[in-house]
């Protein structure tokens, strides 16, 4: 794709990612059944931190969130709620999920990418899958999941292609409700 084609991340106010309102429609506990205490968890995507702090909560003191997000307001929430909240084990990084340098090679237990991929460039899309698939430990799992129609950057044929380069532990199938979801581990 040529540079002027690039298309920019979507990025969305705080107050439309975290309110109570929200909460009426989903638990920010919806993703702490996949975590134990002491585990690496990565919250791509993790706007202003919604599902989170709840995460930290899950994996204890001794464990690790790293929250990324490519948007720097949402991070700068994050770390604001984290200094709030002495969650020390929330680490918090500004940064596209298409480079997650900081985070070592096989070393999450946990990578959650709520609304992750239909948020990112076009063109990083090959490159945060491989930095998801980078990351994970041979045993770990991803929660990816996007959202439908038009304004999303993934359509479903490109979500089925991102599926087959992994092991699919669980998936939903065209639902008018749902979001397109799937539970995944590394291929091996
Ligand atoms: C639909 S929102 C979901 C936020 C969060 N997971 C939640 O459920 O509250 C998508 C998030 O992805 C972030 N995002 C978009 N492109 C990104 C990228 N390249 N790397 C990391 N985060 C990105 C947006 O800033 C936004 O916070």
């Amino acid at each position: 794709m040529a540079p002027s084609e690039d298309k920019r991340d979507k990025h969305f106010p705080v107050f439309a990612l975290d309110n109570p309102l929200r909460r009426l429609f989903g638990s920010p506990r919806k993703y702490c059944s996949y975590v134990k205490q002491e585990q690496i968890v990565a919250d791509l995507g993790c706007g202003p931190g919604f599902y989170t702090f709840a995460l930290a909560k899950s994996v204890g003191p001794q464990g690790r969130i790293y929250a990324v997000d490519s948007d720097e307001k949402a991070i700068r929430t994050v770390k604001r709620k984290a200094a709030k909240r002495q969650c020390d084990n929330v680490e918090a990084h500004a940064s596209s999920a298409a480079d997650l340098s900081f985070i070592e090679d096989d070393s999450v237990d946990f990578v959650l990418a709520d609304g992750l991929l239909c948020s990112v460039a076009p063109q990083d899309h090959e490159s945060a899958v491989r930095e998801i698939k980078r990351i994970l430990k041979p045993d770990g799992k991803a929660f990816l999941s996007v959202a439908k129609g038009r304004m999303s950057y993934v359509d479903k044929a490109e979500w089925e292609g991102i599926l087959e380069g992994f092991k699919v532990e669980l998936r939903n199938y065209e639902s008018f409700f749902e979001d397109r979801w799937a539970l995944v581990s590394k291929k091996h």
